[in-house]
């Protein structure tokens, strides 16, 4: 017998443990899984390494109309592909980290990717998609929409940064909880709009959290 169709929106902070726990859940439902993250990595990356001036909010959107990007929906083999470029470990450098809110906070390129997304979901029965605005601009009908939260401390304790610890980590730190901010600016993610459900994952570890979750989507979207 075949499974419904489902379709699992996820949003949340950097650091919250979104997308192991989305892609743990992904595989536990049988679904796809898009990290909608990746799409503006990819882009970041693509200007970043073809002279597009990043500070031209227009070179930046001609950038993302032009970009040839293929992203694996496989929870088991996560794959970025621009052109004929693998730049699945390259996106998650710090030189892309960097800039990638430059990319998240234009919103004719955020028009433009949540179409795609759209798409993308579209041509998959059971899927969880994974970002900031999934549960609110990308996919607001979706079966079930959580959002994943986690305190400061413990999301920066997730990225290894102790709490004022050395000048590096005190750094690092700061320029996560800045682009966060910055990307608060075009996107609400701290707070779970109408319907939303939230799940808190301070307290608990990885099991825990994907088991929360089922019950957040099993409650929304009854037996999935
Ligand atoms: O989740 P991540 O760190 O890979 O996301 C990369 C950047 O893209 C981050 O600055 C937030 C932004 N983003 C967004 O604005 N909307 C999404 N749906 C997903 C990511």
């Amino acid at each position: 017998q075949e499974s419904p169709r489902l379709v699992v929106a996820v949003d949340g902070p950097s650091g919250s443990g979104k997308s192991s726990v989305s892609k743990e859940v992904a595989r536990r439902l049988g679904a796809a899984y898009l990290d909608t993250g990746a799409m503006y990595r990819a882009v970041a990356w693509h200007c970043a390494n073809s002279q597009v001036d990043l500070t031209d909010p227009e070179a930046v959107l001609a950038a993302a109309q032009g970009i040839e990007l293929v992203i694996s929906v496989d929870p088991d083999a996560e794959r970025v592909v621009v052109g004929t470029e693998d730049i699945t470990q390259a996106i998650r450098e710090p030189e892309v980290t960097a800039v990638v809110s430059t990319v998240a906070t234009n919103m004719p390129v955020r028009q433009l990717l949540v179409e795609r997304q759209r798409q993308m979901m579209d041509t998959h029965r059971r899927i969880v998609a994974e970002g900031r605005d999934i549960t609110t601009v990308v996919a607001p009908d979706a079966d079930a929409r959580v959002l994943l939260t986690a305190s400061a401390e413990a999301r920066m304790a997730r990225r290894g940064i102790q709490l004022g610890g050395t000048v590096g980590e005190k750094d690092l730190k700061e320029q996560i909880s800045g682009r966060d901010a910055k990307d608060s600016t075009v996107v609400d993610f701290m707070t779970p709009a109408d319907g939303v459900g939230l799940v808190d994952s301070t307290e608990l570890d990885l099991e825990q959290t994907v088991t929360a979750m089922l019950g957040e989507i099993e409650r929304q979207a009854g037996a999935a």
